[in-house]
């Protein structure tokens, strides 16, 4: 990719599918599939910031997502404990923060505890930041945002909803790619999403690397964004 002649967006937000098909393709289990989209996220991130995006908001579990198998649901509660400190170190290292968002009140504690020292040791970082969703829902993000409203005695304006979302450090996604060849948004970012650009594919998660990133990278440069308006 030429970085020259490329628009980078700045916020992409992505939708890890198809860890669970790549892993039975290969006959194996589905939690194989995850390690191997776990491992993804670290190659895709490197890359991500590295051709300079500054915000990564990448859906690892979703609020609905409970309804799997418990084999399944601690398979993926393990790999965000052993992986998360390990992705905020290296990303503190070139200045990167790491942030969770979601529903985090309802995670083990050990998962709790994890998540608040990985966002203290990178809270200073001003470089980028590199977003979890865990326990995140687009729809449950909206219905708490309009409760602190209500209590705070707030106008229910648009910017007063964006104030009170997970993102409100980070602002709107301008790319949203989704891996694995679904054509929904499941519940992640509906409200962000408004004017977001939008990239599917087939590719299943664990096989998105650089060279797909890249072209979800130029399919976005080549948009026209209006927003509504005429140019
Ligand atoms: C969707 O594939 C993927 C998930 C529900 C989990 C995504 C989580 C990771 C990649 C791990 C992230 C880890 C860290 C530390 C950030 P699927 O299982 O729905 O696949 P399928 O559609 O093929 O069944």
């Amino acid at each position: 990719m030429d970085k020259e002649s490329v628009r980078i967006p700045a916020h992409v937000g992505i939708i890890m599918d198809g860890n669970g098909r790549w892993a039975e393709l290969k006959g194996k289990k589905r939690s194989f599939g995850h390690r191997a989209g776990t491992a993804n996220v670290e190659r895709i991130a490197e890359h991500a910031f590295n051709v300079g995006v500054k915000a990564l908001s990448l859906f690892a579990f979703s609020s609905e997502n409970w309804a799997r198998p418990k084999e399944e649901v601690d398979a993926l509660m393990k790999l965000l404990e052993r992986y998360l400190k390990k992705f905020a170190d290296k990303v503190n290292k070139n200045g990167i923060k790491l942030t969770v968002m979601g529903d985090t009140t309802v995670l083990s504690d050990h998962l709790k505890t994890i998540i608040a020292e990985t966002e203290k040791a990178t809270a200073g970082n001003a470089k980028g930041t590199l977003n979890i969703g865990i326990n995140y829902g687009g729809r449950q993000e909206i219905v708490k945002a309009a409760k602190e409203i209500k209590d705070c005695g707030e106008e229910f304006s648009v910017e007063n909803f964006s104030k009170h979302l997970y993102t409100f450090n980070l602002g709107e996604p301008d790319l949203i790619i989704r891996t694995g060849g679904e054509l929904r948004l499941s519940n992640f970012m509906l409200f962000q999403s408004a004017y977001s650009e939008l990239y599917f594919t087939d590719v299943l998660w664990p096989d998105f690397d650089e060279k797909e990133f890249d072209r979800a990278i130029e399919s976005f440069s080549s948009r026209k964004r209006r927003y509504g308006a005429v140019r």
